[in-house]
């Protein structure tokens, strides 16, 4: 299997799922691709040897369909066969979606369905929650919605601030995206439960 993955940032979940697709892993990494030019993730693909592209959203201003059309002309360039957005911060329309429905996964920093959305942490923090954690999900229209394929949680400390509780679900992350990428790429659907 080919895996495009899609980011906006520093990409650390990228290099966990591109460092993971070694040996018998049924994928290996095709793309990555930012829809940022400056996003520290390219790098890192590129030190890695996979192939970067960039499509940046803001020549299109608001029309999303035309941000969207270059997207996937420069995704399908690379023939992938699943799509990983990894920390990509573009709201993608029922249009892209619904091309790449069952092919399309995304990692949620929040043990969903709660905290939909941004500033998950904090808002974690303000509701008082004893654990925080995160979530990869099949990607629908609906944002932040569609079937979960795992989940992984981590305590809430005491003296957290955002900050230090992100830091700590990230490092769940790294370890919860590569194990789903590894089953899903082998058609296994089961959701997985981290502790
Ligand atoms: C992080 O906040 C992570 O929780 C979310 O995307 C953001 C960027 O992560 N999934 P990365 O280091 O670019 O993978």
């Amino acid at each position: 299997k080919r895996v495009a993955i899609l980011l906006s940032g520093g990409g650390s979940n990228m290099v966990a799922l591109a460092d993971s697709m070694t040996g018998d892993h049924p994928a290996r990494p095709a793309l990555v691709l930012s829809n940022r030019a400056d996003a520290g993730g390219l790098q890192k693909a590129a030190a890695r040897g996979i192939a970067t592209e960039v499509v940046d959203h803001r020549p299109h201003g608001e029309d999303r369909a035309a941000f969207e059309e270059a997207l996937h002309a420069a995704i399908m360039a690379h023939e992938p066969d699943i799509i990983c957005l990894a920390g990509f911060m573009r709201v993608l329309t029922e249009g892209f979606v619904s091309r790449w429905q069952g092919r399309m996964i995304n990692i949620h920093p929040s043990l969903l369905p709660k905290y939909r959305g941004l500033h998950t942490h904090q808002r974690a923090l303000d509701a008082g929650e004893a654990e925080a954690g995160c979530t990869v999900h099949e990607v629908t229209a609906a944002l932040d919605d569609g079937p979960i394929l795992g989940q992984a949680r981590v305590a809430v400390l005491p003296g957290d601030s955002a900050e230090t509780l992100a830091a700590r679900v990230l490092e769940a992350e790294h370890r919860l995206y590569p194990a789903v990428l590894r089953r899903f790429a082998a058609g296994d659907r089961s959701p997985l439960y981290l502790p």
